[in-house]
């Protein structure tokens, strides 16, 4: 399964933040925001990746993360000239994904705790695998409406009066037919080729699974100043009380077997000293011990 990373936008909602800087390169406490979905993708075993930006963006993201040969992983670019919808992601990346089936993420969601996501991707066989989380405020979002047996009955885009209290995340997973339904896909009255529709398609030829993330989950998006804080204070108040970073790319790689020790701890070499390759310098110690019991 190959990943896209959505990382382009106005970002309007955050200016004057955003007024020379991507809101996906702000700072989520201690990494830049893309650091956690993309920690994500290579927790779940996917190495090929694209990210998806604007045309004055994308430098600042190749300069960030290169081509991800440092994290055992193949990282494209692709740019979208202008925000004309989520859906819009998969004409973008059409020979990038090729004959592929593909999860895109969303560049400013924010996940913390539990295995759904590499679950449901080493488990996906072919239709589309969608989320549902439980909010205060459905009417915001892409909402899903259940019948009494938990089958997954109608989405609506922000409707005014929401059916349930279960938003779709930004997380989304598709077989080979998505390119074909995006291509279909007309914009909507505000202009976008939305996601919504995409799945709407799925729903209807009988292929959507919507899994409703556990309780424990925290899913956290970060497109408003009051967001970003929240986000930043969360992050901060987890990793301060259990020692472990989550967004890590670097531990996920280890993790997952696409880098080996070695490499790791040729990557902590090359990073300045500070609080991050400290971490980082703790997992592989931690690597080491376990090795020795092992033996
Ligand atoms: P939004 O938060 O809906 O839009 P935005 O990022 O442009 O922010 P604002 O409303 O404050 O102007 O987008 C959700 C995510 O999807 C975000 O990571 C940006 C990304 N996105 C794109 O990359 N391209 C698009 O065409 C759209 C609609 C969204």
């Amino acid at each position: 399964m190959k990943a896209i990373v959505l990382a382009g936008g106005a970002g309007s909602r955050l200016y004057p933040l955003t007024k020379v800087s991507s809101k996906q390169l702000q700072a989520v406490f201690d990494k830049p925001m893309i650091y956690y979905p993309l920690t994500v993708l290579i927790a779940s075993g996917i190495n090929e990746l694209c990210v998806i930006s604007t045309a004055q963006d994308l430098q600042r993201y190749k300069d960030l993360l290169g081509d991800g040969r440092q994290w055992g992983v193949e990282i494209q670019y692709r740019e979208q000239s202008t925000p004309e919808g989520i859906a819009q992601a998969f004409l973008i990346a059409a020979d990038f994904i090729a004959s592929d089936a593909v999860i895109l993420m969303l560049g400013d969601n924010i996940f913390s705790g539990g295995d759904d996501f590499p679950r449901a991707v080493s488990g996906f066989t072919d239709g589309a695998t969608i989320f549902a989380y439980h909010v205060k405020d459905p009417e915001r979002y892409g909402v899903v409406e259940f019948d009494r047996n938990g089958k997954a009955i109608s989405i609506e885009e922000k409707p005014r009066h929401p059916k349930s209290s279960y938003a779709v995340p930004g997380v989304y997973i598709y077989d080979n037919n998505v390119l074909e339904i995006a291509r279909a896909v007309k914009p909507s009255v505000r202009g976008e080729l939305e996601i919504t529709d995409v799945n709407l398609e799925y729903l209807r030829r009988g292929k959507l699974q919507v899994r409703r993330l556990s309780r424990g989950f925290a899913w956290l998006d970060a497109g408003t100043s009051t967001a970003l804080h929240e986000a930043s204070s969360y992050i901060e108040a987890i990793e301060r009380r259990q020692g472990i970073k989550i967004g890590c790319p670097e531990e996920a790689a280890l993790v997952r077997g696409f880098l080996n020790i070695g490499q790791f701890e040729a990557l902590i070499d090359r990073m300045p000293t500070c609080e991050y390759s400290a971490y980082l310098r703790g997992v592989a110690d931690e690597w080491h011990r376990l090795q020795g019991h092992d033996q």
